[in-house]
Protein backbone atom coordinates (compact mmCIF):
# COMPACT_ATOMS: atom_id res chain seq x y z
CA UNK A 1 0.00 0.00 0.00
CA UNK A 2 1.22 3.42 -0.77
CA UNK A 3 0.21 7.09 -1.55
CA UNK A 4 1.68 10.04 -2.66
CA UNK A 5 2.88 13.08 -0.85
CA UNK A 6 5.23 15.69 -2.44
CA UNK A 7 6.89 13.92 -5.25
CA UNK A 8 7.82 10.73 -3.30
CA UNK A 9 5.56 7.64 -2.72
CA UNK A 10 5.18 7.16 0.84
CA UNK A 11 4.82 3.23 1.95
CA UNK A 12 2.27 2.68 4.92
CA UNK A 13 2.80 -0.10 6.67
CA UNK A 14 0.05 -3.20 5.82
CA UNK A 15 -2.14 -5.43 8.65
CA UNK A 16 0.17 -7.99 7.55
CA UNK A 17 3.62 -5.72 8.77
CA UNK A 18 2.21 -5.37 11.55
CA UNK A 19 1.17 -8.31 12.74
CA UNK A 20 4.66 -9.38 11.48
CA UNK A 21 6.42 -6.61 13.77
CA UNK A 22 4.14 -7.71 16.60
CA UNK A 23 5.34 -11.57 16.36
CA UNK A 24 8.77 -10.97 15.96
CA UNK A 25 8.86 -7.80 18.35
CA UNK A 26 5.94 -8.52 20.41
CA UNK A 27 5.19 -5.18 19.60
CA UNK A 28 3.73 -2.76 16.75
CA UNK A 29 6.96 -0.79 15.93
CA UNK A 30 5.20 1.60 13.69
CA UNK A 31 2.24 3.11 15.40
CA UNK A 32 3.20 2.04 18.88
CA UNK A 33 7.04 2.64 19.33
CA UNK A 34 9.23 2.83 22.32
CA UNK A 35 12.92 4.11 22.18
CA UNK A 36 13.63 2.70 26.08
CA UNK A 37 11.69 -1.01 25.42
CA UNK A 38 14.19 -3.89 26.19
CA UNK A 39 13.68 -5.06 22.64
CA UNK A 40 14.86 -2.32 21.06
CA UNK A 41 18.22 -2.90 21.91
CA UNK A 42 17.84 -6.72 21.77
CA UNK A 43 17.12 -6.10 18.16
CA UNK A 44 18.42 -2.65 17.65
CA UNK A 45 19.24 -3.50 13.77
CA UNK A 46 16.55 -5.18 12.70
CA UNK A 47 14.30 -2.93 14.39
CA UNK A 48 15.99 -0.17 12.39
CA UNK A 49 16.04 -1.79 9.20
CA UNK A 50 11.74 -2.61 9.54
CA UNK A 51 11.46 1.19 10.32
CA UNK A 52 13.55 2.68 7.64
CA UNK A 53 12.49 0.09 5.20
CA UNK A 54 8.80 0.16 5.57
CA UNK A 55 7.77 2.97 7.62
CA UNK A 56 9.16 6.71 6.67
CA UNK A 57 7.58 8.20 9.74
CA UNK A 58 6.54 6.09 12.97
CA UNK A 59 4.74 7.06 16.33
CA UNK A 60 5.06 6.03 19.63
CA UNK A 61 2.40 6.60 22.01
CA UNK A 62 4.81 6.76 25.18
CA UNK A 63 3.85 9.42 27.61
CA UNK A 64 2.41 12.35 25.16
CA UNK A 65 3.64 10.56 22.29
CA UNK A 66 6.21 11.57 19.45
CA UNK A 67 6.73 10.56 16.01
CA UNK A 68 9.98 9.22 13.99
CA UNK A 69 11.82 10.15 11.23
CA UNK A 70 13.09 6.87 9.92
CA UNK A 71 14.08 7.78 5.85
CA UNK A 72 17.28 9.76 4.81
CA UNK A 73 15.50 11.88 2.98
CA UNK A 74 12.78 12.87 6.21
CA UNK A 75 15.51 12.78 8.48
CA UNK A 76 16.76 15.52 6.50
CA UNK A 77 13.66 17.12 5.83
CA UNK A 78 13.48 17.67 9.31
CA UNK A 79 17.16 18.44 10.03
CA UNK A 80 17.65 21.41 7.78
CA UNK A 81 14.40 23.37 8.21
CA UNK A 82 14.54 24.57 11.86
CA UNK A 83 12.17 26.87 11.68
CA UNK A 84 9.34 24.49 11.27
CA UNK A 85 11.62 21.98 13.53
CA UNK A 86 12.51 23.47 16.14
CA UNK A 87 15.31 22.24 18.89
CA UNK A 88 14.32 24.82 21.51
CA UNK A 89 12.22 22.76 23.40
CA UNK A 90 14.98 20.27 24.14
CA UNK A 91 16.14 17.07 22.19
CA UNK A 92 14.15 14.27 24.01
CA UNK A 93 10.94 13.04 24.01
CA UNK A 94 8.81 13.29 27.22
CA UNK A 95 11.48 15.75 28.42
CA UNK A 96 11.23 15.96 32.58
CA UNK A 97 9.96 19.26 34.27
CA UNK A 98 12.70 21.92 35.69
CA UNK A 99 16.03 20.37 33.55
CA UNK A 100 17.92 23.28 32.10
CA UNK A 101 17.98 23.64 28.32
CA UNK A 102 21.66 22.89 27.23
CA UNK A 103 22.82 25.25 24.24
CA UNK A 104 23.78 25.42 21.39
CA UNK A 105 22.00 21.88 21.23
CA UNK A 106 18.65 22.67 22.58
CA UNK A 107 18.64 26.29 20.59
CA UNK A 108 17.21 27.85 17.19
CA UNK A 109 19.12 31.01 15.59
CA UNK A 110 19.84 33.64 16.67
CA UNK A 111 20.73 32.31 19.79
CA UNK A 112 22.56 29.20 17.98
CA UNK A 113 24.10 30.88 15.60
CA UNK A 114 25.94 33.29 18.41
CA UNK A 115 26.79 30.31 20.21
CA UNK A 116 28.04 27.95 16.82
CA UNK A 117 29.84 30.70 15.60
CA UNK A 118 32.08 31.46 18.61
CA UNK A 119 32.73 27.97 19.41
CA UNK A 120 33.57 26.52 15.56
CA UNK A 121 37.26 27.41 15.43
CA UNK A 122 37.79 25.67 18.71
CA UNK A 123 36.45 22.29 17.22
CA UNK A 124 37.93 23.01 13.90
CA UNK A 125 40.46 20.31 12.09
CA UNK A 126 43.76 22.89 12.47
CA UNK A 127 42.76 22.78 16.69
CA UNK A 128 42.02 19.56 16.93
CA UNK A 129 45.27 18.15 14.95
CA UNK A 130 47.64 20.09 17.72
CA UNK A 131 45.45 17.26 20.88
CA UNK A 132 46.98 14.36 18.37
CA UNK A 133 50.14 13.88 19.80
CA UNK A 134 48.56 13.42 23.83
CA UNK A 135 45.32 11.51 22.76
CA UNK A 136 47.75 8.66 20.80
CA UNK A 137 49.88 8.85 23.96
CA UNK A 138 46.94 8.62 26.06
CA UNK A 139 45.90 5.29 24.16
CA UNK A 140 49.22 3.98 24.52
CA UNK A 141 48.62 4.88 28.25
CA UNK A 142 45.85 2.78 28.67
CA UNK A 143 47.03 0.07 26.56
CA UNK A 144 50.36 -0.03 29.13
CA UNK A 145 47.92 -0.88 31.70
CA UNK A 146 46.47 -4.27 30.20
CA UNK A 147 48.67 -5.65 27.15
CA UNK A 148 51.11 -8.15 29.69
CA UNK A 149 47.65 -9.44 31.21
CA UNK A 150 46.47 -10.90 27.63
CA UNK A 151 42.97 -9.09 28.14
CA UNK A 152 40.69 -6.52 28.79
CA UNK A 153 37.43 -5.44 29.41
CA UNK A 154 37.22 -2.81 26.41
CA UNK A 155 34.91 -0.67 27.82
CA UNK A 156 36.24 0.23 31.56
CA UNK A 157 39.16 0.26 30.71
CA UNK A 158 39.63 2.21 27.24
CA UNK A 159 36.50 2.90 25.58
CA UNK A 160 35.06 5.10 27.86
CA UNK A 161 38.07 6.58 29.28
CA UNK A 162 39.99 7.90 26.27
CA UNK A 163 36.82 10.35 25.03
CA UNK A 164 37.00 12.29 28.55
CA UNK A 165 40.63 12.26 28.79
CA UNK A 166 41.20 13.89 25.36
CA UNK A 167 38.03 16.06 26.32
CA UNK A 168 38.95 16.94 29.71
CA UNK A 169 42.69 16.95 29.17
CA UNK A 170 42.70 18.93 25.73
CA UNK A 171 39.62 21.39 25.40
CA UNK A 172 39.07 22.01 28.93
CA UNK A 173 42.32 21.75 30.62
CA UNK A 174 40.70 20.38 33.92
CA UNK A 175 42.90 18.97 36.46
CA UNK A 176 43.90 15.69 35.75
CA UNK A 177 42.73 14.27 39.07
CA UNK A 178 39.33 15.20 38.41
CA UNK A 179 38.92 13.07 35.34
CA UNK A 180 37.60 9.84 36.88
CA UNK A 181 34.68 11.46 38.85
CA UNK A 182 34.11 13.57 35.68
CA UNK A 183 33.96 10.48 33.54
CA UNK A 184 31.87 8.81 36.00
CA UNK A 185 29.45 11.50 36.50
CA UNK A 186 28.99 12.07 32.20
CA UNK A 187 28.76 8.22 31.58
CA UNK A 188 26.24 7.44 34.87
CA UNK A 189 24.04 10.79 34.31
CA UNK A 190 23.63 9.72 30.33
CA UNK A 191 23.30 5.97 30.91
CA UNK A 192 22.82 4.63 34.29
CA UNK A 193 19.14 3.25 33.99
CA UNK A 194 17.56 4.42 37.44
CA UNK A 195 16.41 7.81 36.98
CA UNK A 196 17.20 9.22 40.14
CA UNK A 197 20.88 8.53 40.01
CA UNK A 198 20.94 10.01 36.56
CA UNK A 199 20.01 12.64 38.01
CA UNK A 200 22.20 13.22 40.73
CA UNK A 201 25.09 11.88 38.21
CA UNK A 202 23.97 15.19 36.14
CA UNK A 203 23.67 17.37 39.15
CA UNK A 204 27.58 16.69 40.05
CA UNK A 205 28.45 17.23 36.53
CA UNK A 206 26.47 20.39 36.08
CA UNK A 207 27.85 21.50 39.50
CA UNK A 208 31.58 20.89 39.08
CA UNK A 209 31.76 22.69 35.59
CA UNK A 210 29.43 25.38 36.87
CA UNK A 211 32.49 26.38 39.55
CA UNK A 212 35.13 25.41 37.21
CA UNK A 213 33.76 27.63 34.73
CA UNK A 214 33.67 30.48 37.47
CA UNK A 215 37.23 29.77 38.50
CA UNK A 216 38.75 30.26 35.27
CA UNK A 217 37.25 33.26 34.70
CA UNK A 218 39.34 34.72 37.33
CA UNK A 219 42.22 32.89 36.64
CA UNK A 220 44.86 34.60 33.79
CA UNK A 221 43.05 33.55 30.25
CA UNK A 222 44.65 30.26 28.07
CA UNK A 223 43.09 31.47 24.75
CA UNK A 224 40.81 28.21 25.05
CA UNK A 225 37.40 27.00 24.04
CA UNK A 226 36.58 27.62 28.19
CA UNK A 227 38.10 31.61 27.76
CA UNK A 228 35.66 32.30 25.33
CA UNK A 229 32.52 30.61 26.98
CA UNK A 230 33.21 32.57 30.53
CA UNK A 231 33.58 35.99 28.75
CA UNK A 232 30.40 34.77 26.85
CA UNK A 233 28.63 36.10 23.13
CA UNK A 234 26.57 39.21 22.76
CA UNK A 235 23.33 38.02 21.04
CA UNK A 236 21.50 39.57 18.20
CA UNK A 237 19.61 42.09 20.24
CA UNK A 238 22.58 43.66 22.09
CA UNK A 239 22.59 41.53 25.10
CA UNK A 240 25.27 39.41 26.95
CA UNK A 241 24.76 35.80 27.46
CA UNK A 242 23.44 35.07 30.76
CA UNK A 243 25.56 33.44 33.22
CA UNK A 244 23.86 30.76 33.37
CA UNK A 245 23.96 30.42 29.46
CA UNK A 246 27.46 29.89 29.69
CA UNK A 247 27.49 26.79 31.79
CA UNK A 248 24.98 25.06 30.30
CA UNK A 249 26.92 25.43 26.53
CA UNK A 250 30.23 24.23 29.13
CA UNK A 251 28.01 21.02 30.11
CA UNK A 252 26.81 20.22 26.38
CA UNK A 253 30.13 20.13 25.05
CA UNK A 254 30.67 18.19 27.57
CA UNK A 255 28.26 15.40 27.60
CA UNK A 256 28.45 15.70 23.95
CA UNK A 257 31.83 15.14 24.36
CA UNK A 258 32.16 11.72 26.09
CA UNK A 259 28.97 10.00 26.14
CA UNK A 260 28.79 9.19 22.58
CA UNK A 261 32.63 8.45 20.40
CA UNK A 262 32.63 4.94 22.62
CA UNK A 263 30.39 3.14 20.77
CA UNK A 264 31.85 3.67 17.52
CA UNK A 265 35.51 2.37 19.50
CA UNK A 266 34.02 -0.64 21.12
CA UNK A 267 31.60 -1.46 18.39
CA UNK A 268 34.60 -1.09 15.54
CA UNK A 269 36.91 -3.31 17.34
CA UNK A 270 34.63 -5.72 18.27
CA UNK A 271 33.76 -6.40 14.34
CA UNK A 272 37.15 -6.09 13.70
CA UNK A 273 38.03 -9.10 16.10
CA UNK A 274 35.02 -10.91 14.75
CA UNK A 275 36.37 -9.95 10.82
CA UNK A 276 39.87 -11.02 10.68
CA UNK A 277 40.11 -10.99 7.26
CA UNK A 278 38.83 -7.23 7.30
CA UNK A 279 41.52 -6.98 10.27
CA UNK A 280 44.31 -7.87 8.29
CA UNK A 281 43.29 -5.87 5.15
CA UNK A 282 43.04 -2.57 7.83
CA UNK A 283 46.22 -3.51 9.31
CA UNK A 284 47.86 -3.72 5.86
CA UNK A 285 46.96 -0.50 4.62
CA UNK A 286 45.94 1.95 7.66
CA UNK A 287 46.45 4.83 5.42
CA UNK A 288 43.70 4.07 2.51
CA UNK A 289 41.58 2.18 4.59
CA UNK A 290 41.63 3.79 8.25
CA UNK A 291 39.57 6.61 7.26
CA UNK A 292 36.66 4.64 5.26
CA UNK A 293 36.48 2.12 8.28
CA UNK A 294 36.13 5.15 10.44
CA UNK A 295 33.00 6.31 8.53
CA UNK A 296 31.67 2.96 7.79
CA UNK A 297 31.84 2.14 11.80
CA UNK A 298 30.19 5.71 12.78
CA UNK A 299 27.19 4.57 9.81
CA UNK A 300 26.90 1.28 11.68
CA UNK A 301 27.39 1.77 15.24
CA UNK A 302 25.71 5.16 15.73
CA UNK A 303 26.05 6.56 19.14
CA UNK A 304 23.05 8.93 18.83
CA UNK A 305 20.13 6.57 17.63
CA UNK A 306 17.62 9.00 17.33
CA UNK A 307 17.21 13.14 18.75
CA UNK A 308 14.22 15.32 18.33
CA UNK A 309 12.76 18.62 17.16
CA UNK A 310 8.65 20.48 18.25
CA UNK A 311 7.01 21.11 15.43
CA UNK A 312 6.41 24.96 15.27
CA UNK A 313 3.23 24.58 12.59
CA UNK A 314 1.07 21.98 10.75
CA UNK A 315 3.24 20.21 8.82
CA UNK A 316 3.45 17.42 6.08
CA UNK A 317 6.07 15.06 6.68
CA UNK A 318 6.93 11.46 5.00
CA UNK A 319 3.04 11.31 3.76
CA UNK A 320 1.62 11.95 7.69
CA UNK A 321 0.07 15.24 8.70
CA UNK A 322 1.73 16.73 11.90
CA UNK A 323 0.14 19.35 14.54
CA UNK A 324 1.77 22.46 15.64
CA UNK A 325 3.78 21.04 18.91
CA UNK A 326 4.20 17.75 17.63
CA UNK A 327 7.68 16.17 18.59
CA UNK A 328 9.37 14.30 15.91
CA UNK A 329 12.77 12.46 16.11
CA UNK A 330 14.88 12.28 13.75
CA UNK A 331 15.99 8.48 13.65
CA UNK A 332 19.86 8.78 12.60
CA UNK A 333 20.68 5.51 13.46
CA UNK A 334 18.18 4.66 10.54
CA UNK A 335 18.33 7.06 8.29
CA UNK A 336 22.26 5.65 7.68
CA UNK A 337 20.74 2.56 6.59
CA UNK A 338 18.03 3.31 4.09
CA UNK A 339 18.86 1.05 1.25
CA UNK A 340 17.16 4.46 -1.03
CA UNK A 341 20.76 6.16 -0.02
CA UNK A 342 23.10 3.23 0.94
CA UNK A 343 24.04 0.32 -1.12
CA UNK A 344 23.81 -3.29 0.85
CA UNK A 345 23.12 -1.12 4.29
CA UNK A 346 22.93 -4.09 6.34
CA UNK A 347 26.65 -4.92 5.03
CA UNK A 348 29.66 -3.74 7.09
CA UNK A 349 32.51 -2.95 4.80
CA UNK A 350 35.43 -0.98 5.39
CA UNK A 351 36.65 -0.56 2.02
CA UNK A 352 33.54 1.71 0.75
CA UNK A 353 34.89 4.84 -0.50
CA UNK A 354 32.28 6.96 -0.10
CA UNK A 355 30.48 6.22 3.52
CA UNK A 356 26.80 8.14 3.23
CA UNK A 357 25.67 8.39 6.58
CA UNK A 358 23.92 10.45 9.23
CA UNK A 359 26.01 9.48 12.61
CA UNK A 360 26.58 13.09 13.15
CA UNK A 361 23.31 14.66 12.45
CA UNK A 362 21.90 16.84 9.44
CA UNK A 363 21.88 20.75 9.47
CA UNK A 364 22.78 23.78 11.47
CA UNK A 365 22.90 20.91 15.06
CA UNK A 366 25.40 18.78 12.77
CA UNK A 367 27.51 17.57 15.04
CA UNK A 368 30.61 20.36 16.30
CA UNK A 369 32.64 17.60 17.82
CA UNK A 370 33.11 14.99 14.81
CA UNK A 371 37.04 16.15 14.06
CA UNK A 372 37.90 15.15 17.92
CA UNK A 373 35.60 12.44 17.45
CA UNK A 374 37.18 11.25 14.27
CA UNK A 375 41.05 12.13 15.79
CA UNK A 376 40.13 9.83 19.04
CA UNK A 377 38.61 7.21 17.00
CA UNK A 378 41.72 6.81 14.59
CA UNK A 379 44.13 7.15 17.79
CA UNK A 380 42.50 4.15 19.22
CA UNK A 381 41.90 1.86 15.86
CA UNK A 382 45.59 2.61 14.71
CA UNK A 383 47.37 2.32 18.41
CA UNK A 384 45.38 -0.70 19.55
CA UNK A 385 46.22 -2.58 15.85
CA UNK A 386 49.87 -1.99 15.90
CA UNK A 387 50.18 -3.41 19.17
CA UNK A 388 47.28 -5.83 19.50
CA UNK A 389 46.80 -7.05 15.55
CA UNK A 390 45.58 -10.67 16.84
CA UNK A 391 42.75 -10.94 19.36
CA UNK A 392 39.41 -12.03 20.21
CA UNK A 393 36.58 -11.66 21.64
CA UNK A 394 37.03 -13.55 25.34
CA UNK A 395 34.24 -16.31 25.75
CA UNK A 396 31.52 -15.49 27.84
CA UNK A 397 33.12 -11.61 27.38
CA UNK A 398 30.38 -11.09 24.71
CA UNK A 399 29.35 -7.36 24.04
CA UNK A 400 26.78 -5.87 26.40
CA UNK A 401 25.05 -3.16 25.50
CA UNK A 402 22.18 -0.31 26.15
CA UNK A 403 20.37 1.60 24.49
CA UNK A 404 17.68 4.14 24.14
CA UNK A 405 18.36 7.47 22.64
CA UNK A 406 21.57 6.94 22.21
CA UNK A 407 23.24 3.19 22.38
CA UNK A 408 26.42 2.46 23.98
CA UNK A 409 28.14 -0.92 24.71
CA UNK A 410 28.41 -1.66 28.17
CA UNK A 411 31.19 -3.94 28.43
CA UNK A 412 33.33 -6.73 25.70
CA UNK A 413 36.11 -8.52 26.67
CA UNK A 414 38.84 -9.28 24.27
CA UNK A 415 41.78 -11.53 24.31
CA UNK A 416 45.04 -12.11 22.90
C1 LIG B 1 31.37 9.51 17.30
C2 LIG B 1 31.16 10.50 18.10
C3 LIG B 1 30.01 11.46 17.99
C4 LIG B 1 28.80 11.30 17.39
C5 LIG B 1 28.28 10.10 16.63
C6 LIG B 1 28.07 12.55 17.58
C7 LIG B 1 26.80 12.78 17.08
C8 LIG B 1 26.15 14.00 17.11
C9 LIG B 1 24.88 14.28 16.48
C10 LIG B 1 24.04 13.29 15.73
C11 LIG B 1 24.59 15.59 16.69
C12 LIG B 1 23.37 16.35 16.18
C13 LIG B 1 22.41 16.67 17.23
C14 LIG B 1 21.05 17.10 16.70
O1 LIG B 1 20.71 16.88 15.55
O2 LIG B 1 20.28 17.64 17.47
C15 LIG B 1 25.66 16.13 17.51
C16 LIG B 1 25.71 17.42 17.98
C17 LIG B 1 26.65 17.83 18.88
N1 LIG B 1 27.80 17.17 19.25
FE1 LIG B 1 28.39 15.34 18.67
N2 LIG B 1 28.83 13.41 18.30
C18 LIG B 1 30.04 12.79 18.55
C19 LIG B 1 31.11 13.33 19.22
C20 LIG B 1 31.12 14.57 19.78
C21 LIG B 1 32.23 15.16 20.46
C22 LIG B 1 33.60 14.50 20.62
C23 LIG B 1 31.80 16.39 20.91
C24 LIG B 1 32.52 17.45 21.71
C25 LIG B 1 33.75 17.59 21.86
C26 LIG B 1 30.43 16.57 20.49
C27 LIG B 1 29.66 17.66 20.78
C28 LIG B 1 28.46 17.94 20.18
C29 LIG B 1 27.69 19.16 20.41
C30 LIG B 1 28.04 20.28 21.37
C31 LIG B 1 26.56 19.10 19.59
C32 LIG B 1 25.45 20.14 19.47
C33 LIG B 1 25.77 21.05 18.30
C34 LIG B 1 24.70 22.06 18.01
O3 LIG B 1 23.61 22.00 18.57
O4 LIG B 1 24.96 22.94 17.19
N3 LIG B 1 30.05 15.45 19.81
N4 LIG B 1 26.61 15.13 17.73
Amino acid sequence: MGFKAQETEYHVPTQEEIDASIAKYGRDIYNDFDLDAPVFNDQHYDILDDLVERCPVAHSTVGEGYYLATQNKVVREVGQNWRTFSAAKGYMPNRPEGLPYLYPEESDPPLHTAWRTALNPFMGPATIKEYEATIRADANKLIDAFIDRGECEFVSEMGALLPGWAFFKNVLGVPIEDLDKLVDGVEDGTFNPDPVVRGEKFGYVFQYLGEYLAKRAQEPPRGDMVDMIAAGVTYEDGTESAWADRVSVLVDMTFGGIATTTYVMAGGLHWLATNPDARKLLISDMDTYMPRAIEEFARVFPPVVALGRTCTKDVELGGRSLKEGDYVMMVYGAASRDPRVVEDPKKIDITRETVLHSAFGVGIHRCIGSNLARLELRATFEEWLKRIPEYSVKPGGEPVYVSGFLRSMRSCTFQW
